[in-house]
């Protein structure tokens, strides 16, 4: 398999604030990475690395080969916490079409507009195309989020907890929709039902980062909801060699 992400013995530290120490990962064509870990862990220090939107204090990050500053464009994203200016009147398909928007481009293609439609249509919101994003429920807003991180039409796709404001039905919804996308994935997410997924291994960050290679994926749990402790209660004993 493809080598696509390099991290080599990567530390992090925000002034004297040591948050990441040690990290090394190699991600491969078509991984899909489940992240856990502590609230404070260093989870979203991490993603915000692999994007370049910080800088390793020490080791380094290479992407398809490259610095990721160079690649930043072939990564889509979708953010833990994000802030919609509400008093905006902009529309769904506005947004989604931002996705498509480069430096120097200063208009829109039919291209674009149909990868935008495509896009609104895989995430089951095409009927929300013309509502105003105020006029949303936080569920619906994470659609279209990642439907403009998609409309980027990306090889590496980096989501920092995309179900947290979503009820158990439409976050099963979300993780149908994610497994059967056909690029690299790494996904931010305190919600064991996301093992169940297609998920192909699972990395724990606590300051340091602990991969969990070959997680079983075919027990079952018949209720709705799960959380991290039993995540991690499940991965220990079942892939945790120390
Ligand atoms: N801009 C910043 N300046 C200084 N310290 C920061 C900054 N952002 C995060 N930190 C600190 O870095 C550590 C890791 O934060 P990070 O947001 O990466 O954790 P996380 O694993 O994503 O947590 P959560 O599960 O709550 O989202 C925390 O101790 C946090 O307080
Ligand atoms: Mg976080």
């Amino acid at each position: 398999m493809k080598k696509q992400i390099e991290v080599q013995d990567v530390s992090f530290r925000y002034k004297s604030h040591a948050v990441l120490k040690d990290i090394n990962l190699s991600v491969y064509e078509g991984d899909y990475i489940a992240i856990i870990g502590p609230n404070g862990g260093g989870k979203t220090t991490f993603t915000k690395l692999l994007l370049g939107l910080l800088t390793p204090t020490q080791g380094s990050i290479k992407i398809f080969d490259k610095n990721v500053i160079e690649v930043r464009k072939e990564i889509g994203y979708l953010p833990q916490y994000v802030n919609f200016n509400m008093d905006m009147p902009i529309t769904v398909f506005d947004i989604v079409l931002q996705g498509r928007l480069q430096r120097n481009k200063l208009f829109y293609t039919k291209k674009d507009k149909k990868i935008a439609n495509e896009q609104l249509r895989k995430m089951h919101i095409i009927d929300l195309k013309n509502r105003k994003i105020k006029e949303l429920s936080g569920g619906q807003r994470q659609r279209v989020l990642l439907a403009r991180a998609l409309t980027k039409q990306p090889k590496i796709l980096i989501l920092d907890e995309p179900t947290a404001s979503i009820d158990p039905e439409g976050q099963k919804d979300i993780y149908s929709l994610l497994k059967d996308l056909p690029l690299t994935k790494i996904i931010v997410s305190h919600d064991i039902q996301v093992l169940f997924e297609g998920i192909t291994r699972v990395a724990h960050i606590n300051k340091t980062l602990y991969m969990h290679e070959d997680i079983d994926t075919t027990i079952h749990r018949e209720d709705g909801h799960f959380c991290e402790l039993e995540l991690l209660d499940y991965i220990t004993s079942h892939s945790c060699s120390n």
